[in-house]
């Protein structure tokens, strides 16, 4: 079975990957099944620059191909901001509440109220050569904060012709439209094609 290493420290994303990847018999290693424990500074402009900067450092590490993700929110109010500083931007606010309502609030005061998440991942096969799989969800931000499921920005986020937030979607309709399986996608055609 060809061996993959995923680098990334977040648990309910390992355990997903491992989960759609032995469907296709690729084995995927975690940072932790080969205790790597330090991480490269993520100082990319783009979602892309930061997947190449972690799937190249795990890559160098241990020869395994090495794939990465790096994902977030681009919204038209921000200036199609906070992009790579999506996690940073949240966790700046006293709770997420507070985040989501000045987003709201934006929107409303520019009229502007377009936005998409991104999810660029890096697949590392060889010294310096990476080939880049992006997926990309549409929409708008919400009038309201509404759902409890999914995470981030789900609750203020309705996809293109949806007229539910994507925490309002079950886990699984989710799946069916998100950045993130849009990529994912890309990579295993590409791995077992
Ligand atoms: P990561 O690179 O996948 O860890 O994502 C960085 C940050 O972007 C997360 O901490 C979330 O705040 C935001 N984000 C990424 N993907 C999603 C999503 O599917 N829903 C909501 N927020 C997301």
């Amino acid at each position: 079975m060809k061996k993959l290493l995923f680098f990334s420290n977040n648990k309910n994303k390992i355990i997903e990957i491992k989960k759609i990847f032995k469907k296709f018999n690729l084995e995927i290693l975690s940072l932790s099944d080969l205790a790597i424990s330090d991480e490269p500074e993520e100082n990319g402009q783009t979602f892309e620059e930061n997947a190449k900067i972690k799937s190249d450092y795990g890559f160098n590490k241990t020869g395994f191909p090495c794939f990465a993700d790096d994902s977030g929110i681009c919204i038209e109010s921000l200036h199609w901001k906070p992009g790579v500083l999506s996690k940073r931007f949240l966790n700046n606010f006293k709770n997420n509440s507070a985040c989501f309502e000045n987003i709201i609030k934006n929107a409303k005061k520019n009229s502007k109220r377009n936005a998409y998440f991104k999810t660029s991942i890096s697949l590392t096969i060889k010294n310096n050569q990476n080939i880049i799989f992006n997926g990309t969800i549409d929409g708008t931000i919400s009038k309201q904060v509404k759902g409890g499921f999914g995470f981030g920005y789900d609750p203020i986020f309705i996809p293109n012709n949806y007229n539910k937030t994507l925490a309002e979607l079950s886990t699984k309709e989710k799946n069916e439209i998100s950045h993130r399986s849009i990529a994912v996608t890309k990579l295993i055609n590409f791995l077992t094609n």
